[in-house]
């Protein structure tokens, strides 16, 4: 069998360090895999590293920025990976083994933002997944586009007009909820709204959803009211229903 190595992708010593402290050899084989078929030619720097993933931008063989999504096997906390995951028809079996879990995550994550991608909602559009490595657009310039939460718009009613439509696209069109939207999982590019960290949005069917949606508005109410826009989750709920049937 053939041996992989991080040094095919990873040009710079420093950073191939990193990875092969936090990555195992299947994920070396991962990249490796997505490399083979052309969505990867290297990894260029680290844009995050949080507990549970990493995230690269990388360029494909094309020469095309990518951002390169990699969850770690053995750290991740899981949040409730399973119980987002129980529940979703999507996925009948849930396996025990932790390996399994963050595999399935990530195809769940692919699949959302393919969804939200189908029903026009602003997300990174996903590319390709193998195991736990996700590829998927690069938001930014040549830097990644920053979060709300370090890049508030300058126009918070504008802002406020954009996700209410985003909300309404995801609801009535993609028919998933985001289950944990912040100003920490939406980007600001270019002054418009770029939703990220799709991997726990469930179906409208699963068990919570109506939880969940209830507090992904009470979360961005809280946002707009501490940038000065006073909405009650009740208005903004109206104003996404007003979007039913134009969305
Ligand atoms: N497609 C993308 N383009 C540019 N930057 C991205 C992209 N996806 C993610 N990022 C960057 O990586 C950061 C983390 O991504 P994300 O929110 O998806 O991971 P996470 O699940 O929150 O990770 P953790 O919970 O481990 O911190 C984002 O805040 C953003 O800076
Ligand atoms: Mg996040």
């Amino acid at each position: 069998m053939e041996s992989y190595t991080a040094e095919d992708f990873i040009k710079e010593e420093k950073l191939r360090n990193i990875f092969n402290q936090v990555f195992d050899n299947q994920t070396i084989e991962a990249v490796h895999e997505l490399a083979n078929k052309g969505y990867i030619d290297y990894l260029e720097h680290i844009i995050s590293t949080g507990k549970e993933a990493h995230v690269y931008k990388a360029v494909d063989k094309a020469g095309n920025p990518r951002a390169v999504k990699i969850y770690k096997i053995e750290t991740s906390s899981f949040r409730n990976m399973r119980a987002y995951i129980e529940g979703d028809v999507r996925f009948k079996r849930v396996s025990s083994d932790r390996r399994d879990i963050v595999y399935q995550w990530t195809r769940k994550e692919y699949k959302n933002l393919e969804k939200f991608t189908e029903a026009a909602v602003r997300v990174p559009v996903p590319f390709a997944f193998y195991r736990n490595v996700l590829v998927m657009e690069f938001v930014g310039n040549e830097q990644a586009a920053p979060t709300l939460k370090e890049a508030p718009f300058e126009n918070i009613e504008i802002l406020y007009r954009k996700i209410v439509e985003e909300l309404a696209k995801m609801v009535y069109k993609a028919k998933l909820v985001h289950a944990d939207l912040s100003e920490y999982n939406i980007l600001n590019h270019r002054n418009e709204p770029v939703i990220i960290d799709c991997g726990q949005a469930v179906l409208l069917s699963h068990p919570n959803a109506k939880e969940f949606f209830e507090r992904d508005v009470k979360n961005m109410c809280n946002y707009f009211r501490k940038k000065g826009l006073q909405k009650t989750p009740e208005e903004m709920k109206n104003a996404i229903k007003e979007l039913k049937n134009s969305v």
